[in-house]
C-alpha cells in the first residue's frame, strides 16, 4: 500500500522515524511530506534515508513538482497519515487551508487520512481543539486518542502522540476495513449508476407567525447520509430539505422547502421519472389552521390557550398513489411496537418499502447513530447499529436487491 506520512511541528516527530521503519518493513511504500514547524524538529534527510524517497515539504518549487506534482502525489496515497498532528494542522484542517504542501495535499484528496494529534495536555482539551476534532471526525477523519503521561513540556496528561507500534497497527486495520469497504462500494456501483432518486430530508416547520413554528426534532442526517451515498455510487440526486443546517455535495440537485406544503409541491413537481423516491423527511402532520401576520400577542387574562390544527397532505401516500409512481420508500419513527407500526404503516400508505426507526435511547433523530429496519411486504432485515452513513449504504444495498427496484 501507499502511505503518505505528513510530519507536522513537534517534539514527537522524531518518533515518526519508527513509524516509516514499521511501514516499510510491512512493505507499505511511504511518502514523506514535513510542515515548515517539523523541519525545526528533525532533519528531512533522516526520512529520505528511512523511506528510500526525497521528502516533500515545498509547494512552490519546480525540482520537487518535477517529480511528481502535488496533485498528483494526494491521488497517489491509498492513505494519508499525519503523525504527530499539531493543534495548529487540525485547526488549518478545519478550516480547509491550502497554506502549505501538506494542508494542500489534504484538500486535493479523496484518500482517507488518519491524523495522531499531538500537543500540550492543555491545548488539546481546550474547546477550541476539541470543537475541531468533533468536526473533522463527523466529515470523516480517522482521529486516534492521544496517549496520557508525563508530556515534554513536564506536565503530566493527556495530548502525547500514541506509540508508533499504535499508529502502525490502526492504520493497519484501518487500511483493511477501507480496503474492504471499497470493494463493496464498486460492487454496488453498477445498480445504482445513472438510477434517478428523490428523496425528502429533515423536518418541516408551520409557522404559526413572524416569530413562532410548531417543529420537530428531525436533524435531516439520515436523509443527507442517503443522498450523498447515492451520488457517490452514481445516481443522479433530488434532495429536497426541510430546514436544516446541513450542507450537501453541489452535484446534489437541493431544493431547500419550509412547510410541509412547501414540501409536497417540491415532491409534485420532481416526482415523475424518478426510479426510486425516498421520503425521509419529518413531515409534520399538521399544520395551524391560521397563520397571523403579526405576532400574536398573549393575553394577560389567559391560562389556557389553544390552537387549531388542519391536516397536512400525506405526501408519500401521494406518491403510492400515482400511476406511474417510483418504488416508493417511506420511513417510520417509531419510540415502541416499531415493527407493527412499521407494517402497518407499509400497508396503509400503499408503500413499497419502509424503514422502521427506533427512535429515543441515544438512536434516530439528532443522533449520529441509527438501527434501521428494512421492510418490505415480504420481507424484515435489521440492520445493525452504525453510523448513518454506513445505515445509507446497507439501505442503498438492500434497495438493488430488490427484484421490484
Ligand atoms: N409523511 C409524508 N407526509 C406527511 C406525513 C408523513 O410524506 N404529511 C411520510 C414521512 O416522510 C415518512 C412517513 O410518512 O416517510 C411517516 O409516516 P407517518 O404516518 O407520518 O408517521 P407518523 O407521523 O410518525 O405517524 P403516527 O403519528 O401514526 O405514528
Amino acid at each position: 500500500m501507499k502511505i503518505l506520512l505528513g510530519v507536522t511541528g513537534g517534539i514527537a516527530a522524531y518518533k515518526s522515524l519508527e513509524l516509516v521503519r514499521l511501514f516499510m518493513k510491512a512493505g507499505h511504500q511511504v511518502q514523506v511530506v514535513m510542515t515548515a514547524g517539523a523541519k525545526e524538529f528533525i532533519q528531512p534527510l533522516s526520512f529520505q534515508a528511512l523511506s528510500g524517497n526525497p521528502v516533500r515539504d515545498q509547494l512552490f518549487d519546480e525540482n520537487q513538482e518535477a517529480g511528481m506534482g502535488h496533485i498528483e502525489l494526494a491521488r497517489w496515497a491509498d492513505l494519508i497519515v499525519i503523525a504527530p498532528c499539531s493543534a495548529e494542522t487540525l485547526a488549518k484542517l478545519r478550516m480547509g487551508r491550502a497554506d502549505d504542501l501538506l494542508m494542500t495535499l489534504c484538500l486535493a484528496t479523496d484518500r482517507p487520512i488518519m491524523l495522531a494529534p499531538a500537543m500540550n495536555r492543555l491545548m488539546w482539551s481546550n474547546a477550541a481543539t476539541q470543537e475541531n476534532v468533533a468536526l473533522l471526525q463527523q466529515r470523516g477523519f480517522e482521529i486516534l486518542t492521544p496517549a496520557e503521561g508525563e508530556q515534554a513540556c513536564g506536565e503530566v496528561g493527556a495530548g502525547r502522540m500514541p506509540e508508533p507500534e499504535t499508529i502502525f497497527s490502526q492504520a493497519e486495520r484501518y487500511l483493511d476495513a477501507q480496503q474492504k469497504n471499497a470493494q463493496a462500494w464498486a460492487e454496488l456501483h453498477p445498480s445504482w449508476q445513472g438510477k434517478r432518486l428523490l428523496i425528502t430530508a429533515g423536518p418541516t416547520f408551520e409557522d404559526l407567525d413572524p416569530v413562532r413554528f410548531i417543529g420537530n426534532r428531525s436533524s435531516g442526517k439520515m436523509g443527507f447520509a442517503i443522498a450523498e451515498v447515492a451520488h457517490k455510487l452514481g445516481a443522479q440526486v433530488t434532495l429536497i430539505a426541510g430546514p436544516v443546517s446541513l450542507s450537501c455535495s453541489p452535484d446534489i440537485s437541493r431544493l431547500d422547502v419550509r412547510s410541509a406544503q412547501q414540501m409536497f409541491e417540491a415532491v409534485q413537481s420532481h416526482y415523475a421519472q424518478q426510479d426510486v423516491f425516498i421520503s425521509a423527511a419529518a413531515v409534520a402532520d399538521f399544520r395551524p389552521a391560521n397563520q397571523s401576520n403579526q405576532k400574536i400577542k398573549k393575553r394577560t387574562d389567559q391560562d389556557l390557550m389553544s390552537l387549531q390544527l388542519v391536516k397536512n397532505p400525506d405526501i408519500v401516500a401521494w406518491v403510492a398513489e400515482q400511476a406511474n409512481k417510483p418504488f416508493v420508500v417511506g420511513f417510520a419513527a417509531e419510540t415502541e411496537n416499531v415493527l407493527d407500526y412499521a407494517q402497518s404503516k407499509l400497508k396503509r400508505k400503499q408503500l413499497d418499502m419502509i424503514c422502521a426507526n427506533q427512535v429515543g435511547k441515544n438512536l434516530g433523530f439528532e443522533s449520529e447513530q441509527n438501527a434501521l429496519t428494512l421492510v418490505t411486504r415480504d420481507a424484515v432485515e435489521a440492520l445493525m447499529i452504525s453510523s448513518k452513513k454506513q445505515q445509507a449504504f446497507e439501505l442503498l444495498k438492500f434497495l438493488a436487491s430488490l427484484h421490484s427496484f
